[in-house]
């Protein structure tokens, strides 16, 4: 079933050079010997910085503010945010103004990300990480006439809209979809558009992120029973890694042509592959993973995406 929305026409004009991400069939031995069909949805080749699940997200929320005649969006994240990275740049297209609240004290040197922020004229804010976490939770109580407030990692209903519609691009004749979890936004706009006898695996990339399933279920109109959130790989923590999945990107990347960031697809997909092995997945499943983006982020990892380079706190 295919979804048609009408959006503001500068919005629109966006979304017809962007068209469709391709379906990428994936080849790999662990694949083959348990007779999986991998397709990749490639929502990372998209845009080269409006990518994977941001324009999914971002579109009708922005496409609402510019229905109230906001001119300015403002939102938060941390130095590496993948969401204010895609918001600037969507901000800057749009002839919109865009503010940006930080997690943390300026460092003397910006890091690459918010180096593209200040470049594409987003204003920084940046603030204690307590009063960083009385924004997560009360949003921006004294916003101006004018301003539209999006919530960390832009999650709010509308963004649900923008990912049911990346579904309907996958056609029909796939048994389950897989992808990375952070909010549970995208997570649960999945679950909504996908057809009832399809399982949905979120990868959780946070620790302790048991919370998630609540999250997830107050995105939801009703309830459903075809998903579940996979807890056991985040690698310690949000942007942490380790030498396996590392090793595991290298080999996948090596293979595939596909690139990789450890934050979030490539933590799906070592979980994905690890279940492949364990035989979790019936032989002849035809499975789609998302490519969730975010390959911004790589750049927070330095040439040897040693971990020791990322300050994992401030994603
Ligand atoms: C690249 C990338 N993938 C996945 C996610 C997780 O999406 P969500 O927060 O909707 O679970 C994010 C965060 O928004 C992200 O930046």
């Amino acid at each position: 079933m295919q979804r048609a929305h009408f959006m503001h026409p500068s919005l629109q004009s966006i979304e017809s050079q962007l068209g469709h991400s391709p379906l990428t069939q994936i080849a790999h031995p662990v694949l083959s010997q348990h007779k999986i069909d991998l397709w990749l949805k490639r929502d990372d080749l998209l845009h080269p910085v409006i990518s994977g699940n941001k324009w999914r997200k971002l579109k009708y929320s922005v496409d609402h503010a510019l229905s109230l005649g906001c001119d300015t969006l403002v939102s938060m994240g941390g130095a590496y945010s993948n969401h204010l990275h895609a918001l600037a740049c969507l901000g800057k297209k749009l002839g919109m103004h865009t503010i940006g609240y930080i997690r943390g004290e300026r460092l003397q040197n910006l890091t690459p990300t918010l180096s593209d922020l200040a470049a594409w004229g987003m204003e920084l804010r940046f603030i204690s990480r307590a009063d960083y976490r009385t924004l997560r939770w009360q949003g921006l109580p004294g916003k101006l006439p004018g301003q539209y407030w999006l919530p960390e990692g832009g999650a709010q209903t509308l963004a649900l809209k923008g990912v049911m519609e990346m579904v309907d691009e996958l056609g029909t004749g796939y048994d389950s979809v897989c992808l990375p979890c952070g909010t549970g936004a995208t997570l649960a706009g999945v679950i909504q558009a996908v057809p009832k006898r399809v399982s949905v695996l979120g990868f959780a990339v946070f620790r302790k992120a048991e919370f998630l399933s609540d999250d997830v279920n107050r995105w939801l109109r009703r309830p459903y029973n075809n998903w579940q959130i996979v807890h056991d790989y985040s690698f310690g923590g949000f942007a942490k890694t380790g030498p396996e999945l590392m090793a595991f990107i290298e080999c996948f990347q090596a293979l595939t042509a596909v690139p990789l960031e450890p934050v979030y697809t490539g933590k799906m997909l070592f979980g994905l592959f690890d279940w492949v092995a364990k035989g979790y997945f019936p032989p002849g499943q035809r499975i789609v993973a998302v490519h969730t983006g975010g390959l911004q982020g790589n750049r927070g990892y330095g040439h040897q995406r040693d971990q020791h380079t990322v300050n994992a706190n401030d994603r």
